[in-house]
């Protein structure tokens, strides 16, 4: 059931999470399947309704930096600048978890991903929980395991039924996942790029980024597992296949009138004398990387939807900012 985000559904949805249930939670990145963090039983339904591995931990969201110590054991000085600088905001940092908190949602790691969200039903939501006794809210992106982030309600319900209490917070501004600093080991690591960049952490603490494959030299601990980051993720039915512009107008041309249930998603619509016919269907890709990841799953669900088999997409720019689109269009064509 779609709730449009008033105080009274807020309250609902704040009560239903102390009782142990689950919530379709908008946030600024994508919407997340909420349950209270430190029920282990409710944090358990997420892994079911998703598919989801248990052993695949679950970001934790506070709604502000007051909530980390009851989570967190410890948190280095460049973990609380980028705190200061980015939250809230799109993102999440992995901390030495406080023993015994969040066991379930932790999913067997001695970490915790904790994570501020800037949107202001989830900032209502949070606020809310904290006179109920619900000090944070554990939710991965409220899709079936493997499958697509969904950026609406609509997109939510289509996952995970009508039964769910969703929150209807509109379309997500980000579009992808939180960017994920790991700082537990000693330096942060990127471990999952969205739209903070690399270099925007960088500038903020003070400290060079590593990647998660850095040399096991320059990090103190082994790197922790991390579904966003499998291979194969974030995957619509359609078989997705990424390309450079000219490629795609090439096959088009060589394809001519065969070309059949196919979606093409690029920056400049292709000419009927480049191929471009009934069997072609074409969204247009934005220039700028913010817009592109806005929507770039709704996209990919739409192309979905609408039945086509193959969904060429236009490689963007390998610079800074479009680090976030390439990574999940990587894993989407895996
Ligand atoms: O933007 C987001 O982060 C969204 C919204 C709902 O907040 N949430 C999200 O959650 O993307 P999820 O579960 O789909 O992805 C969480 C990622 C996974 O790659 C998980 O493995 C990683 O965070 N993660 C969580 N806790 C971790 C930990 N203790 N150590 C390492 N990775 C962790
Ligand atoms: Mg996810």
């Amino acid at each position: 059931m779609i709730l449009s985000a008033s105080e009274t559904a807020i309250a609902q949805a704040a009560q239903a999470l102390r009782d142990g249930q689950l919530v379709g939670l908008p946030t600024e990145t994508v919407y997340g399947l909420a349950a209270n963090a430190t029920d282990d039983a409710a944090v358990a339904q997420i892994f079911v309704a998703k598919g989801r591995p248990a052993d695949h931990p679950l970001i934790v969201h506070v709604a502000s930096v007051e909530q980390v110590a009851l989570f967190a054991a410890q948190v280095p000085e460049f973990a609380q600048c980028l705190m200061a600088a980015f939250w809230p905001g799109p993102l999440t940092l992995i901390l030495p978890r406080q023993s015994g908190v969040a066991t379930a949602s932790a999913g067997g790691q001695d970490s915790i991903g904790l994570r501020c969200p800037s949107h202001p039903v989830a900032q209502a939501l949070l606020l809310a929980c904290l006179p109920l006794g619900v000090w944070g809210v554990s939710a991965p992106s409220a899709n079936r395991f493997g499958r697509v982030s969904p950026t609406t309600a609509a997109h939510v319900q289509s996952e995970l039924g009508s039964d769910l209490l969703i929150l209807d917070g509109g379309e997500c501004d980000v579009g992808i996942e939180s960017t994920i600093i790991d700082c537990t080991r000693g330096e942060p690591v990127l471990l999952r790029p969205g739209h903070i960049t690399r270099g925007q952490i960088e500038a903020a603490c003070g400290r060079i980024v590593l990647d998660k494959d850095a040399p096991q030299a320059l990090l103190g601990q082994p790197a922790p597992r991390a579904s966003g980051t499998l291979e194969s993720h974030y995957a619509p039915r359609a078989k997705v296949r990424l390309m450079t512009a000219a490629d795609i107008l090439h096959k088009l041309q060589a394809l001519g009138p065969h070309a059949n249930n196919l979606g093409v998603w690029s920056a400049k619509r292709p000419a009927s004398d480049e191929g471009f016919g009934a069997g072609v269907l074409w969204l247009q890709q934005a220039t700028t990387a913010g817009q592109a990841a806005h929507d770039l799953f709704s996209v990919l669900r739409d192309l979905d939807a609408r039945g086509v088999t193959q969904i060429w997409v236009q490689l963007p720019p390998d610079t800074p900012e479009w680090e976030g689109v390439r990574d999940r269009l990587q894993r989407a064509a895996a």
